[in-house]
């Protein structure tokens, strides 16, 4: 008789995103007159861009003829989309990349379930709370954590590192110091973010213990402020304790399309053993290249035309995210996120948790959003709303609310 991974019976009960979408659906199938604005999921809603769009009907129709067709992708991606990655994302921001570090995947949700397997079973793994749970639930599933305790909320064996208003939502280095430690700058879900020097500390600390940071980029493109890190490889010390990921979803509406690359400097090393060559070892064996048509497509978020267009897509968003956040703020609300970040991270009013709220604001207001305790116990009595929607949805979402 075969045996299943009992790992994953550990991982509790359903998850965030399809309870919400049970709500909703009960809700709307109670309510069909009911208009509702989704502010829930971190999905862009525009189409995608020009360039882009350009730039996979040239590859579509050089795969439709014999002399430029294109079978399997090379493992660690065509070298004109690292070339671009390494020049755009790290040389013009004077990091020290090279192509050779870049491995283009189909996204940084793989990415970043994926890296925990190169790593040791008996690692001690640090993540944020509240947190993005890919980064949890890898690592339960692989079995380098104990049960999950219910009335804790919490797993047996994980450090938790939590990030609070008292903190501003800047974790610190925990006292006792684990080994793979998941951060995420611009951060989903507080929409918060962290200083070079803060970033600094992290590296330093990793370094000094022999611990490797994985740092997810997703919402690098929404930086505006000139004290905030695009990447980790700003920081002195970076190569040799830190593995960056990063997406093309957020930046270039690449949701349905799938692309990302994960950084992996040829510094960081174990023993003499380089991290990176396992990484490659392991891409090479499990990952068939993200497709020719993706990359090509890739390629075009750095033309000149495409990062011109890109830019406006982004701003977009951002004068979403202004909208909610001055709405909000001007209502009383205590707000955070929403300057460097898609995401508004809002203390529910009068002490209400966070599910109570969730049912408030579709029940009065017909509008979605997520749950601050979804991503764990300090996110409790938080409420997160995205800047994805449509402007005129965001707007309208802001009114109901003035009128709760
Ligand atoms: C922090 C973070 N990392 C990664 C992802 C997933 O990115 P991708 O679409 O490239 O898989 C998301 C998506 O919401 C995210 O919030």
């Amino acid at each position: 008789m075969f045996t299943i991974n009992e790992n994953y019976l550990k991982l509790p009960g359903s998850y965030l995103f399809s309870t919400i979408g049970k709500k909703v659906a009960e809700y709307q199938a109670a309510n069909p007159e009911k208009p509702i604005i989704r502010l829930g999921i971190g999905d862009v809603t525009q189409p995608l861009a020009p360039a882009i769009v350009e730039a996979l009907h040239k590859a579509v129709d050089e795969m439709g003829k014999a002399e430029s067709f294109h079978g399997y992708a090379p493992d660690l991606g065509y070298d004109f989309l690292r070339h671009a990655i390494a020049e755009n994302d790290y040389k013009a921001r004077g990091c020290d990349i090279s192509e050779d570090e870049i491995f283009v995947s189909d996204g940084a949700k793989s990415d970043s379930g994926n890296i925990q397997e190169i790593f040791g079973m008996d690692n001690r793994v640090a993540v944020c709370d509240p947190v993005y749970p890919v980064y949890l639930d890898s690592n339960v599933m692989a079995g380098r954590t104990g049960v999950y305790r219910e009335d804790k909320g919490c797993f047996d064996g994980v450090i938790y590192i939590p990030c609070t208003e008292e903190n501003h939502f800047v974790p610190e280095p925990p006292k006792e110091v684990p080994d793979l430690i998941y951060l995420c700058f611009p951060n989903n879900p507080t929409g918060t973010t962290i200083t070079k020097e803060q970033l600094q500390v992290w590296v330093d600390y990793a370094n000094k213990n022999g611990s490797v940071i994985i740092y997810d980029a997703a919402y690098e493109a929404y930086i505006t402020e000139e004290h905030v890190p695009h990447s980790i490889y700003e920081c002195e010390g970076a190569r040799t304790c830190a593995i960056e990921i990063r997406s093309f979803s957020k930046n270039a509406g690449f949701t349905g399309v799938r692309l990302g690359f994960t950084v992996v400097p040829k510094d960081l090393k174990c023993n003499g053993t380089s991290v990176r060559d396992l990484w490659a070892r392991r891409h090479g064996t499990k990952f068939n290249g993200a497709p020719y048509i993706v990359q090509r497509a890739g390629e075009a978020v750095y033309s000149e035309e495409g990062k011109k267009q890109l830019k406006e897509q982004v701003a977009y968003y951002q004068r979403n995210a202004r909208v909610i956040y001055d709405a909000l703020k001007d209502l009383g609300y205590t707000v955070y996120g929403g300057v460097n970040a898609p995401y508004i991270w809002l203390k529910t009013p009068d002490h209400m948790g966070s599910w109570e709220f969730f049912d408030y604001l579709l029940d009065k207001g017909n509008i979605v959003g997520t749950p601050g305790c979804g991503f764990g116990n300090c996110g409790e009595g938080y409420f997160r709303l995205t800047a994805f929607g449509s402007y005129e949805n965001t707007l309208e979402a802001m009114e109901r609310i003035k009128k709760l």
